[in-house]
């Protein structure tokens, strides 16, 4: 039998990953995996129970306990319901970058990950997706845009889900956490040598969604 196919979308923060991906997941009625969200998920739950961000033995503990399903209504961990915006805080973000450098909590979310690929198919966004996690992935993209209009977009984003924001506090945050997820030893974010570059950045939502469908129907 044929593999799983499985679409991997990489990039940058505010690259428009987890919106592009869910769109073409929509699609393709594949099944969608935002592996940031397991990351966030550990840090949540670490700054709840006030594990130091540094005690990797604890942290590798909670990613390889995290209690989660997701059900229709949502992520649920240990029976409390997130809506997306509570874990999507600059706060939890940059704790989630965090211990993301830390490589046994990698190990501890990589068989969870995996176990998305369910037919007809998974489209899977993050930072290793192409690279550690889904290395035979017959499409692999990797989702750029200049660090100004990245900045731009999640600040509009901030905005309009009434979180007050200021732009120069939005840009710095972003470069520090590319800093950080581009410079650590593992899993460093980088294009899988066999991934499409897609620049994103004179692009509205709905032409990069064109631009991912149409890399899938040539690859196929
Ligand atoms: O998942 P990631 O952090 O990479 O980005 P996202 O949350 O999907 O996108 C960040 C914001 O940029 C969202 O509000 C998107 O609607 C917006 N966006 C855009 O305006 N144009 C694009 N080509 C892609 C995303
Ligand atoms: O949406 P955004 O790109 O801002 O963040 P995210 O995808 O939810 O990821 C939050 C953090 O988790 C990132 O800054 C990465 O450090 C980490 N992460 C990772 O290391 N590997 C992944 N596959 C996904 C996220």
């Amino acid at each position: 039998a044929r593999p799983v196919p499985v679409i991997a979308i990489d990039g940058p923060t505010a690259s428009g990953k987890g919106s592009i991906a869910t769109a073409v997941a929509e699609a393709l009625g594949f099944v969608c995996l935002d592996s940031g969200v397991l990351y966030r998920l550990t840090a949540w739950e670490a700054l709840q129970q006030g594990v130091p961000l540094d005690d990797s033995d604890a942290l590798t503990r909670l990613a390889a306990d995290l209690p989660v399903t997701f059900a229709a209504g949502g992520i649920v961990l240990n029976g409390h319901v997130f809506d997306a915006a509570q874990l999507r805080t600059e706060a939890v973000g940059q704790a989630a970058s965090t211990i993301a450098a830390i490589p046994s909590v990698r190990e501890a979310l990589f068989a969870l990950q995996r176990s998305f690929r369910r037919a007809p198919g998974l489209v899977a966004d993050g930072r290793d997706m192409g690279t550690v996690v889904f290395p035979d992935a017959p499409l692999k993209v990797f989702l750029t845009a200049s660090a100004h209009s990245r900045a731009e977009r999640r600040y509009k984003q901030l905005i309009s889900q009434g979180i007050p924001a200021i732009l120069a506090d939005v840009f710095a945050e972003l470069e520090l956490r590319d800093a950080r997820d581009t410079q650590r030893d593992v899993a460093a974010l980088k294009p899988a040598p066999d991934a499409q570059l897609l620049d994103s950045t004179d692009l509205s939502l709905e032409q990069t969604v064109e631009a991912v469908l149409a890399l899938w129907r040539q690859s196929v």
